[in-house]
């Protein structure tokens, strides 16, 4: 049977029923780890995919792929599968990912424990790391520890964040990193942002 396509309030019309639904139904469950009610739009998953940089032998990271939207964008913007990593926390997630992205390298982990959560020869070797878990909402300490599990897997590069924040979500001069906005899209619900950090120079 094929599957059915309709249009979200993020003008989505990516992946059929099923990947609102399981959005939907892990919203309900736990609406700190999700964020956000549905996926991202289109639009937000092409502006984050225009702002990775990766050489031909490095791999992007993403975390918190949820359903997978901007797994997708990136692989339509040129990622190949075996150069994009996918982390998801959530075990139902990460297997509709692995279902739904042939040749992709899904991980079933914690974004906070990448060092064990990387086979150790994708660490050291990310041109860009992608973060889709809501920061904001976590204490400082948890920001913290999320910018140094990213600094043991891809030293030096940071990470890209989109919000629905007006400014910054982190506060990245505490964090020691620099910060950026990368771009803005309305076609978001809500409106969103993209964020580059990435550690400060040391003097
Ligand atoms: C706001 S949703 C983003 C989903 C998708 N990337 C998108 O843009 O629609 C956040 C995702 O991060 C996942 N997540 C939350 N905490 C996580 C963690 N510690 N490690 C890995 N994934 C996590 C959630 O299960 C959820 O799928």
């Amino acid at each position: 049977m094929s599957e059915m396509t309709f249009e979200t309030p993020n003008g989505a019309a990516n992946n059929g029923v099923a990947n609102k639904s399981l959005f939907f139904r892990r919203w309900l469950r736990n609406p700190l780890q999700m964020g956000s009610i549905i996926p991202s739009s289109p639009a937000l998953c092409r502006k984050i995919a225009a702002a990775v940089e990766r050489s031909p032998d490095e791999y992007v990271l993403e975390l918190g792929a949820g359903t997978g939207v901007i797994s997708r964008a990136l692989l339509a913007a040129g990622v190949p599968a075996d150069k994009l990593i996918v982390v998801e926390i959530v075990p139902e997630m990460a297997e509709f990912l692995r279902e739904s992205l042939p040749g992709v390298n899904v991980i079933c982990g914690d974004a906070f424990a990448l060092r064990q959560a990387l086979p150790a020869q994708m660490q050291g070797r990310i041109g860009t790391a992608i973060c889709g878990i809501p920061l904001v909402l976590l204490p400082f300490e948890r920001q913290q520890a999320f910018r140094d599990a990213v600094e043991e897997v891809a030293p030096g590069k940071g990470f890209l964040l989109y919000t629905y924040c007006a400014t910054s979500p982190l506060p990245y001069g505490k964090l020691e990193m620099s910060g950026r906005r990368m771009a803005f899209t309305l076609a978001n619900f809500p409106p969103a942002s993209v964020w580059r950090y990435q550690p400060a120079a040391r003097p």
